[in-house]
């Protein structure tokens, strides 16, 4: 990774560790592979990283993994856009899915982007929700 990278990744794994609770954790090597793996899309302004999103093909489908946009610039679109630019990315007709906890924020949002709950499944127990599964 050259310097700009490395910082752009430390921006990511930033955003990452203050939503741990929400979104999930990912140990830094494997999110740092998989960033290397150009599986991670960032917005950026001025050289800050405002968001990101982390996804795999998983099959035939693409499977969004994490995304966070920075506490102080929500609801301003840039989630929109990170969701918007992976679907450019993704091959014509193909699925994309994620899982979101029940009762999070984020449940409000993915229904805006045409992303439908097709399935829930229990969560881990320490947590005791449910998680929903989006397709779109
Ligand atoms: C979920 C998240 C990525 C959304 O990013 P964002 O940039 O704020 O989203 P957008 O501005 O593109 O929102 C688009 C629309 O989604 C809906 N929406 C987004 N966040 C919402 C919220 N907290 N409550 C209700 N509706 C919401 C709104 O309809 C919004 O449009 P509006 O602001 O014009 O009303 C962001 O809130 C976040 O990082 N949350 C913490 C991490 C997280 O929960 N990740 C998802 C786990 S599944």
């Amino acid at each position: 990774m050259d310097l700009i990278a490395v910082e752009r990744f430390d921006q990511v794994l930033r955003l990452s560790k203050q939503e741990s609770n929400r979104v999930g954790f990912i140990p830094e090597p494997r999110l740092r592979r998989e960033f290397c793996r150009e599986c991670i899309i960032t917005y950026e302004e001025d050289g800050k990283v405002l968001g990101y999103l982390h996804h795999s093909p998983i099959g035939k489908e693409t499977r969004i993994h994490q995304i966070v946009v920075d506490q102080s610039v929500r609801r301003c679109g840039i989630g929109s856009v990170l969701v918007r630019m992976l679907i450019c990315k993704t091959p014509l007709g193909g699925k994309v899915t994620l899982r979101c906890r029940d009762g999070l924020e984020a449940n409000h949002f993915w229904p805006t982007l045409g992303f439908e709950i097709k399935g829930a499944r229990p969560g881990g127990r320490a947590r005791g929700r449910m998680i929903n599964c989006y397709e779109r």
